[in-house]
């Protein structure tokens, strides 16, 4: 399975912050925001990703990641030209995914806690179709919102709805099958002018192909697009870091835990880092694991 992080946007909801600076750039407490998505994408055991940025400022994201060989991955980058909507990533990305399947990322989407680990590596191994995760919000409006029964069948799903049919939103990671690019390809922009991706789940939904996963209450999905959710988010990993110890997204340490990258490739990343409390974490994992 290949991995996509879109990366591109216009962060309107973080201006001024984000009129000369990618939001997906910006730090989350103590590392930049994309290092979350991607180390989603590293989790599942997908290790070929395609980042999708806007032109201004795929050089910054490459002096960040390269090309991925020092975390044990393959990153390739491409252009969105204007924020089209979600779906348009399965366009740009066509010639990348081929013939495999696709786990689509927001590169401003957080995800962290209890069972994950296990429903991003079951979700790995999709056979046909699509799935989707619902997690219970208080504001599902602001989101896609998917209506299920009591056996988790999808019923409806609908994009922002003025009034939701349920409180399940649902989050950025999506996992499809290699149809994705003729669904994106055949869907209507909305009246917003986006290739919206509650279409392409719609068109799965139609065909009996879309399977939800709903999370547990245990775990935690938060977008960091607008400046509380932001600062919440900060706040949140800090908090967990602080009290266990163990760092949240640290793309180094599941490298390595993955058997990505073995401990001398560890020990020079950490090296590099020494003067901070990330690298002094990475030197711990190093001395202790
Ligand atoms: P949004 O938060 O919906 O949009 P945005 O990032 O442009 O921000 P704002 O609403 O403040 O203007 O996007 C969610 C994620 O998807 C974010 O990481 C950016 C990414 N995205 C793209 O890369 N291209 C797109 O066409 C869209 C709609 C989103």
């Amino acid at each position: 399975m290949k991995g996509i992080i879109l990366a591109g946007g216009s962060g309107t909801r973080l201006h001024p912050i984000t009129k000369s600076v990618t939001k997906q750039l910006l730090p989350v407490y103590d590392k930049p925001m994309i290092y979350y998505p991607l180390s989603v994408l590293m989790l599942a055991g997908i290790r070929e990703i395609m980042i999708i940025t806007c032109e201004d400022d795929l050089h910054s994201f490459e002096k960040l990641l390269d090309d991925g060989s020092e975390l044990g991955l393959s990153i390739q980058y491409a252009i969105q030209k204007e924020p089209r909507g979600i779906a348009e990533a399965f366009i740009i990305a066509e010639d990348f995914i081929g013939e495999s399947n696709v786990c689509l990322v927001l590169g401003d989407n957080l995800f962290y806690g209890t069972g994950l680990v296990n429903s991003l590596q079951r979700a790995r191994s999709l056979g046909k179709g699509a799935l989707v995760f619902g997690c219970f919000v208080s504001n599902p409006s602001e989101f896609g919102v998917v209506e299920i029964d009591d056996d988790e069948n999808v019923l409806s799903i609908e994009e922002k709805p003025e009034n939701p049919k349920s409180n399940y939103a649902v989050p950025g990671l999506y996992f499809y099958d290699n149809d994705v690019v003729e669904v994106a390809k055949c869907i209507e922009p909305s009246d917003r002018g986006e290739l919206e991706i509650t279409s392409v789940n719609n068109e799965y939904l139609k065909r009996g192909l879309l399977d939800i996963e709903v999370f547990s209450r245990g775990t935690a999905w938060m977008d960091m697009g607008n400046c509380k959710s932001l600062l919440n988010a900060s706040v949140f990993v800090d908090a967990v870091q602080s009290r266990q110890g163990l760092y949240i997204a640290c793309i180094e340490e599941i490298a390595y835990r993955m058997d990505y990258i073995d401990r001398e490739q560890l020990k020079s990343l950490a090296g590099r880092m020494k003067n901070t409390e990330y690298g002094k974490y990475l030197q711990m994992i190093y001395e202790t694991q």
